[in-house]
């Protein structure tokens, strides 16, 4: 059986871009092997929109965004109507209508992201998401009522790109409790950790993982730890069951004294990491940190170069499992989103086709 998404691009910037491209280079692997077609129906960004049923051509959108022609305005109110337009709703009631949702992680509340996603699973579609916002913040009631839709709402790219890390757990490790978790989840802080190591100054090493499209659009999330503490509330709330946000979440970034502190633990033979980590205290709260760690040469994330990164997950029956992520960059981001697409397929496969309020599914 295929199946033939249509997709409603929230967000337009450098992630969504290479996921158009990826999906043109994947057409006919996604068709032969998977069965899954793709047709972008509406593209919104805060300076652009534009929408058909029929289908829209990204590269047109490109254009008309520059002067503005497609419209502006608010994103939320397009996307509620948008849905509510009979061609478009009768899509996601169908369970074919994807929200692919890549605006900016706003770290004061996660919208109008949160909102995005609401209206999509309310009108019946599912969503993929690269932004942290969702799942950081409101990851409990999200996935909720996408279970109770009978639809998915799937992030994988919202830590270690398209690395699988939720996709894994839950797809691959029937029975397994996670309980705990320690990583380096941020490329751009240890890009600049590295560098700083080599004699390049903050600002130079920076501005390298800005022109590169690496760096968050406002970099100081980043490098004061915001982006690893979205990143350590998604972990803890997708694998821990915690209803945290990133506030929740103790937090050190880089700052002065990193320079200084980089070249004394050079001196011990040791190297400084920027670690996430999350677990249960004894009293079986659920905790959460981000703070520089000076680590033994030997430790798995002491060995981590430029924008690699590594997540350990401490489970009940298999004891660590360590994912490690040599390479990073928007290709990977992209097929995060390709892939959740790819799962959206098979748990679509896996289900009869009835209206989205009695159907059961399952979410991460
Ligand atoms: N870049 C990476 O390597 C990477 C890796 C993992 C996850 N992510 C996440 O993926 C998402 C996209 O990243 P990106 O690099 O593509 O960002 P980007 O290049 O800055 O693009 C962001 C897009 O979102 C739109 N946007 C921003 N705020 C909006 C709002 N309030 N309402 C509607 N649209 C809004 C922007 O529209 P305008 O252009 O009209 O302003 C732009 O099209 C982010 O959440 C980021 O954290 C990125």
């Amino acid at each position: 059986m295929s199946v033939d998404f249509d997709l409603v691009l929230v967000g337009f910037g450098n992630v969504a871009r290479r996921f158009v491209d990826l999906l043109h280079e994947q057409r006919a692997a996604l068709a032969r092997d998977f069965g899954v077609s793709a047709n972008i129906v509406a593209i919104a960004t805060r300076h652009g929109r534009i929408a058909s049923p029929r289908g829209v051509d990204a590269r047109s959108f490109e254009r008309a965004r520059t002067d503005t022609a497609a419209g502006t305005g608010d994103t939320r109110r397009f996307l509620r109507d948008l849905l509510a337009r009979e061609a478009f709703a009768r899509r996601a009631r169908a369970g074919r209508l994807v929200l692919v949702e890549t605006t900016t992680l706003d770290i004061r509340d996660g919208r109008p992201a949160i909102d995005h996603v609401r209206a999509a699973l309310a009108a019946g579609a599912h969503v993929v998401t690269a932004n942290k916002g969702p799942a950081a913040f409101a990851y409990a009631s999200l996935s909720a009522m996408a279970r109770r839709a009978g639809r998915r709402f799937l992030f994988e790219g919202a830590v270690m790109d398209g690395i699988p890390i939720f996709n894994l757990v839950h797809e691959t490790l029937p029975t397994v409790r996670v309980t705990g978790f320690h990583g380096v989840v941020n490329a751009t802080t240890n890009y600049i950790l590295t560098e700083m190591e080599q004699g390049r100054s903050f600002a130079d090493a920076l501005a390298i993982m800005q022109a590169e499209g690496i760096a968050e659009a406002d970099p100081s999330l980043d490098v004061d730890g915001w982006d690893a503490a979205a990143k350590a509330s998604v972990l803890a709330n997708a694998l821990l069951g915690a209803r945290m946000t990133p506030h929740d979440v103790e937090r050190e970034g880089l700052n002065d004294r990193t320079a200084a502190r980089i070249a004394a633990a050079a001196r011990d033979g040791r190297r400084v990491k920027l670690v996430v980590s999350g677990g249960r205290t004894p009293r079986g709260r659920i905790r959460a940190r981000v703070a520089l760690e000076d680590l033994p040469a030997n430790d798995l994330l002491a060995g981590l170069e430029g924008q690699q990164n590594a997540l350990i997950l401490d489970t009940d029956l298999l004891g660590e499992i360590a994912i490690v992520q040599r390479g990073s960059g928007l290709t990977q981001t992209a097929y995060a989103l390709l892939s959740d697409l790819v799962a959206i397929s098979r748990s679509d496969r896996d289900r009869p086709p009835v209206r989205p309020r009695a159907r059961r599914g399952r979410t991460p």
